[in-house]
């Protein structure tokens, strides 16, 4: 069985990520979405909100558990992945500057275990300018968000 992980804050989870974790699963058996922590962001929602917005959101995709579980972890994210017998880690790269990033991910993630690789799938443009923060900024001064999110995160952000 082949599975990946998708590690990210998902603060919250948008249609951007469910495009990739629905384009991840033609490429793997099994995808778990990891709510995982960058200690350079201060977060809006807390990890167990997190994880409830994105199982609703699996929820109303008809995605089942079996497909994509969801779980959350504080350590290294390859440590992660070795422990639970995944060979790859999923990425979205939106535009040029997150290439640069996930560069820099890449050979982090590298250097602590080369025997994880990383899968990097291209957002779709209608996509590609969406990012958690953009979303929690616009909805914040009153833009409708609702084509952007999961029903699911629109209660949440509510
Ligand atoms: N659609 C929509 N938004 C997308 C997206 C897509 N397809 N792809 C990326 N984004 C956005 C996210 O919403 C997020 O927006 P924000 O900055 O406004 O919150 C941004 O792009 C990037 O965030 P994310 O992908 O969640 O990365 P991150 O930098 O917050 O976290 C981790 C990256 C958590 C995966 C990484 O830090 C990690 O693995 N941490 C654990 C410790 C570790 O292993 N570190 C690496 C080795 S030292």
């Amino acid at each position: 069985m082949k599975i990946a992980i998708y590690p990210g804050s998902f603060d919250p989870i948008t249609n951007g990520h469910l495009d990739i974790i629905k384009r991840s699963l033609k490429l793997f058996d099994k995808i778990i979405v990891l709510v995982s922590f960058n200690p350079a962001k201060k977060y809006k929602f807390d990890t167990e909100t997190k994880i409830n917005m994105i199982k609703e959101s699996l929820i109303e995709e008809g995605i089942s558990e079996d497909k994509v579980s969801v779980d959350s972890f504080s350590g290294l994210t390859v440590d992660y992945a070795k422990t639970h017998h995944a060979a790859c880690l999923i990425r979205g790269l939106r535009v040029v500057s997150d290439f640069e990033y996930e560069w820099s991910l890449n050979a982090a993630n590298n250097y602590i275990d080369p025997s994880i690789e990383m899968v990097f799938l291209m957002a779709k443009k209608e996509t590609s300018f969406i990012s958690s923060s953009t979303i929690n900024e616009m909805y914040q001064n009153g833009v409708d968000v609702s084509s952007l999110v999961p029903k699911a995160v629109l209660k949440y952000l509510k």
